[in-house]
């Protein structure tokens, strides 16, 4: 659902779908892990300081310079890596951790942001505001916030282009300044709320953007456990073995024909699918030769930006 057209839907967690999507994630456990455990801290200063008394005795004044972080993540990382899957679920594990309602607001800056001069900016400023307005009394007096919120800016590298590129346009600029003016007002208003911040060019972001960032996150292609696990839990009932499955992860890797292996996304979204499509269609059991042979038809995905 919408909100005043400004967020594509928003979503509320804990839920049993978002679970299901947390739980067929493989291989980023330690990073969703370190993550959530970043989040709550910089959102909670009640999680910093029951630690605190815990450990020192007392909330040691350092558990302020925590507190005085940016709430914003930045997940970098070429197409198809789980940027964007991780920034939309991980308000669950948000708020199983943290015990309180997570809110995700996502807001794609790509399909959005090509249209009138000025949009993205509007954009940008009134999705602040109105996430400003939804939290502002979402902390009791204590700090202890009643609720949280992820603002999730995908595609954040059509706006947030190194403001050093001698070919910026006027606008670009105008769009950037919003975002940090964004980030810095919730802030300073100690609204408590998680900015997660997608690129797929972490080399063209805004330096002042990426200053601000509490953590910076670099996503990768999965390696051959990785893709040995994705591809066993998504092949799992056909006669398709665990040794063959060996083989699959090993003729997903790069090579000489192409130099880059498989994507989370080519595995799940285009080679797997089509693996199933391919024995319906001959109407036989999903085997390792079929496997095989679709792979060998579906090249893995061109590295973000490098020559077609
Ligand atoms: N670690 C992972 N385990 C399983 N599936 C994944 C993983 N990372 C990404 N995917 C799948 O790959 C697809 C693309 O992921 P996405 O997050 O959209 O990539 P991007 O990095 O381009 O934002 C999604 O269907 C997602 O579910
Ligand atoms: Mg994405």
């Amino acid at each position: 659902m919408s909100i005043d057209g400004l967020f594509a839907r928003t979503e509320e967690f804990p839920n049993p779908s978002a679970q299901a999507r947390l739980n067929s994630l493989v291989g980023l456990d330690e990073i969703v892990d370190r993550l959530v455990v970043d989040a709550v801290a910089l959102l909670d200063p009640s999680a910093m300081a029951s630690w605190s008394m815990a450990v020192h005795g007392e909330v040691i004044p350092a558990v302020s310079a925590v507190l005085d972080r940016t709430p914003m993540f930045v997940f970098a990382g070429d197409v198809g890596v789980g940027k964007t899957e991780v920034a939309e679920v991980i308000g669950q594990a948000i708020a199983t951790r943290a015990h309180v309602d997570v809110s995700l607001y996502p807001l794609s800056l790509s399909a959005r942001g090509r249209g009138a001069v000025g949009e993205m900016t509007t954009l940008l400023t009134r999705a602040f505001e109105r996430i400003s307005s939804d939290f502002a009394r979402a902390r009791k007096q204590d700090g202890t916030a009643t609720s949280l919120g992820v603002l999730l800016i995908d595609e954040a590298d059509a706006l947030a282009q190194s403001r050093e590129l001698a070919q910026m346009h006027h606008e670009d600029r105008a769009g950037v300044n919003a975002l940090l003016r964004g980030i810095d007002g919730l802030r300073v208003d100690r609204i408590p709320v998680l900015t997660i911040l997608c690129t797929n060019r972490l080399d063209v972001l805004d330096p002042a953007v990426q200053r601000r960032a509490a953590a910076i996150q670099v996503f990768s292609r999965p390696s051959h456990e990785q893709r040995a696990a994705l591809l066993l839990r998504l092949l799992a009932g056909t006669e398709i073995s665990i040794s063959d499955v060996e083989s699959l992860a090993a003729a997903t890797a790069e090579k000489a024909v192409w130099p880059y292996s498989y994507t989370y996304s080519d595995l799940r979204q285009r080679l797997v699918p089509e693996i199933i499509l391919s024995a319906y269609r001959r109407g036989v059991a999903v085997d390792f030769s079929i496997a095989e042979e679709v792979i060998s038809q579906t090249p893995p995905t061109r590295p973000f930006g490098s020559a077609a």
